[in-house]
């Protein structure tokens, strides 16, 4: 036993027999009302991971994120080589953070709904974003966006606005905008819709936000597959829904096994599965839509990269097999150009427009219309166009040098699965190595790969890193990969056989 740590969690809060959801998030609150207690005093060390795992009888890693959290937030520092230590007070960070705690009690309760939220700070802590980019998933080739030419549209913008552009600008959009995006997608996707159809958002995230908030009360039904994108789960679980997972194939999305019998919407990534990356076969497309309109549910249909998914074996979007408005579409310019632009589209059924735009209004209003000006310049000037272009080479090219130099120095010890035409890739882990402990080493060693496993819903999950190949140039991806393997070689000494 390492001090008295079990009855010092017990006494702020954390019951080990309890069958918590996200027991890591309970972990972390009794430390943090221990530090904030000083029940923890300033540079104690905390036990090691693997020992309170043992002590408290739950995994490593559930411990290893909750210490990730401890320190995300500036309560426990690490020391390479050492340790986990609870900061000093004196440290001005801490301090702050302290002192604006400590009256934690006399605030209000914070929501349930933010709860389901929670456990994404750890993705997206400041912290985290400031480890580097190699190798997180979702990324574009960053270091070859046309810098000049947006920036020489925007200034444009700038120099030519008229005083009523700077006013309150139109929820849905700028019609320019929607307009090109009509276009766009006919080109791209074989797309056929009106511009009125088309609402401007930040982002794919946010119109899923959008339309779950038009369709869901407590305990309505939706279908989403499994494994899936983290954060849309957490957004449907947050407004109560009733959730069923539905196991993927080689075909996509087992529609025929699922059991909801009232879905309001299944949300679905036919074009690549995220993250397994699998294609959906024209025939289960065709089934998803026959599923939909049995059942009376929308299809929500996220082509969040279908520029890099489509452009070698192109396949029809679920949205232009339907002519009955079944299926909301879901597309993103954060993708493809970068996701620090914020910028999406989707296509809306005429039944929901009024209503999304309701909700849009009361919350983040609209986009800046000089974002909206500037992308559709970069349209109609066929800047997106060259821009895709060169995208496509080079993470080709990138693609290449990774799975390369992975399996050269990996010798299949992490299998890489080439076949995602995503922008990332997936190795596999063995199954007696846990991928949220490898992720968690590698994060410590300014590695960015995803534990595979922590897409999955329930207990039936795969282990792997999920890569991003393509935001670094050839010599970081080599650097890295390098670096990788010999965090991971380290690492296999510590794993029993
Ligand atoms: C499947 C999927 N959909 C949507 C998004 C969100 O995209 P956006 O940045 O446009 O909100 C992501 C981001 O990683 C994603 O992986």
């Amino acid at each position: 036993m390492y001090f008295n740590i079990k009855s010092i969690l017990w006494n702020h809060g954390f019951k080990e027999k309890e069958s918590y959801k996200n027991i890591y998030i309970h972990l972390y609150e009794a430390f943090k009302k221990a530090i904030l207690n000083k029940a923890l005093g300033s540079n104690i060390k905390l036990p090691p991971s693997r020992i309170l795992a043992k002590d408290l009888d739950i995994s490593r890693s559930t411990v290893l994120k909750a210490y990730n959290l401890l320190v995300l937030e500036k309560y426990v520092k690490t020391v390479k080589g050492s340790g986990y230590y609870v900061l000093s007070s004196k440290d001005k960070k801490i301090y702050q953070k302290l002192n604006s705690n400590a009256t934690t009690g006399k605030y209000p309760k914070l929501s349930k709904r933010s709860k389901a939220f929670r456990k994404n700070i750890y993705l997206s802590s400041n912290n985290s974003l400031s480890k580097g980019i190699a190798f997180r998933p979702g990324l574009p080739p960053l270091d070859i966006f046309p810098v000049s030419k947006w920036g020489g549209l925007i200034t444009n913008y700038w120099r030519n606005v008229r005083p009523s552009e700077l006013s309150y600008s139109n929820t849905i959009g700028l019609e320019c905008l929607r307009k090109n995006i009509s276009t766009y997608l006919k080109v791209y996707r074989n797309i056929n819709c009106n511009a009125d159809q088309i609402i401007i958002t930040s982002g794919s995230l946010h119109s899923l936000y959008l339309i779950s908030n038009s369709l869901i009360n407590k305990g309505d039904e939706v279908v989403i597959e499994n494994p899936t994108y983290p954060r849309a789960y957490d957004l449907l679980n947050s407004l109560n829904a009733k959730i069923e997972p539905t196991a993927i194939d080689e075909e996509g999305i087992c529609i025929a096994k699922t059991t909801s019998k009232n879905p309001k919407f299944i949300y679905t990534t036919p074009s690549n599965q995220y993250p397994l990356g699998i294609k959906m076969s024209l025939n289960r497309r065709c089934e998803l839509l026959e599923w939909a309109r049995e059942k009376n549910a929308f299809i929500i249909e996220d082509d969040y990269n279908h520029e890099f998914s489509n452009w070698e074996n192109p396949i029809s979007s679920v949205y232009s097999l339907n002519n009955e408005e079944r299926v909301i579409y879901l597309g993103t310019f954060n993708k493809l150009l970068h996701p620090s632009l914020r910028l999406g589209y989707m296509i809306v059924p005429y039944y929901l427009i009024d209503t999304v735009k309701a909700i849009y209004e009361q919350s983040s209003r609209f986009v800046p219309p000089s974002t909206q000006k500037t992308m559709s310049q970069f349209i109609e000037k066929d800047y997106l166009n060259k821009h895709l272009r060169n995208v496509i080479a080079v993470s080709k090219e990138r693609k290449e040098i990774f799975t390369t130099h992975f399996d050269n120095f990996f010798e299949g010890q992490i299998q890489l699965d080439n076949s995602n035409t995503g922008l990332h890739l997936i190795g596999k882990v063995k199954n007696n190595h846990s991928d949220e402990l490898l992720s968690e080493t590698l994060s410590q060693n300014n590695i960015i790969a995803h534990p595979l496993s922590n897409y999955f819903v329930g207990s039936q999950k795969q282990n792997g890193l999920v890569m991003g190949y393509c935001s670094v140039n050839n010599k970081v991806i080599k650097e890295n990969i390098y670096k990788m393997y010999k965090v991971y070689s380290d690492s296999q000494k510590n794993i029993p056989l």
